[in-house]
């Protein structure tokens, strides 16, 4: 599928919805170290939107990034098919400057759980602000659960 053809398949008012719970998920993030607050918005098939949120730790690598939060909490919640993710952050307590890719871990987990042909990555800095990529744009080449079926 072409990608004028994956961004049709979500209207516009869905992916403002997803920036708004993007955004306003960010005042819930734990980030007493790094003080920069990312919030992330996960559609499922079903409509349903869950969000998630960076959490940090004194012991550093335990810190988790907002969308696997997202993507961890929809899958404990029984979902498992996703259409895209909206993401968002900045300095806490600030509304975001610039757009916030997502992390190459990130980038990951989201290709084990995202049909490459459906699935939409969303960065916003406010509700209308937003730029939109593809799963393969941002991790081309990617090594998947189907790159281990013989
Ligand atoms: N972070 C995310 O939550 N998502 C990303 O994709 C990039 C980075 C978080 C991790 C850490 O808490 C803070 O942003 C600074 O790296």
């Amino acid at each position: 599928m072409i990608k004028e053809e994956m961004i049709s398949e979500i209207t516009v008012e869905k992916i403002k919805e997803l920036n708004k719970v993007a955004l306003d998920a960010r005042s819930s993030s734990y980030v007493p170290y790094s003080r920069f607050a990312v919030g992330a918005a996960l559609l499922s098939s079903d409509g349903s939107i869950t969000k998630g949120i960076n959490i940090e730790n004194a012991a550093f690598t335990p810190g988790t990034c907002a969308e696997r939060t997202a993507i961890y909490s929809a899958i404990a919640n029984g979902k498992k098919d996703f259409l895209a993710i909206s993401i968002c952050g900045g300095e806490k307590g600030k509304e975001p400057n610039d757009y916030c890719p997502p992390c190459g871990v990130c980038r990951q987990v989201i290709r084990e759980f995202a049909d490459k042909n459906k699935f939409l990555i969303i960065l916003c800095k406010t509700v209308d602000d937003y730029k939109i990529y593809t799963l393969e744009e941002l991790l081309p080449l990617s090594f998947g659960p189907e790159s281990m079926q013989e």
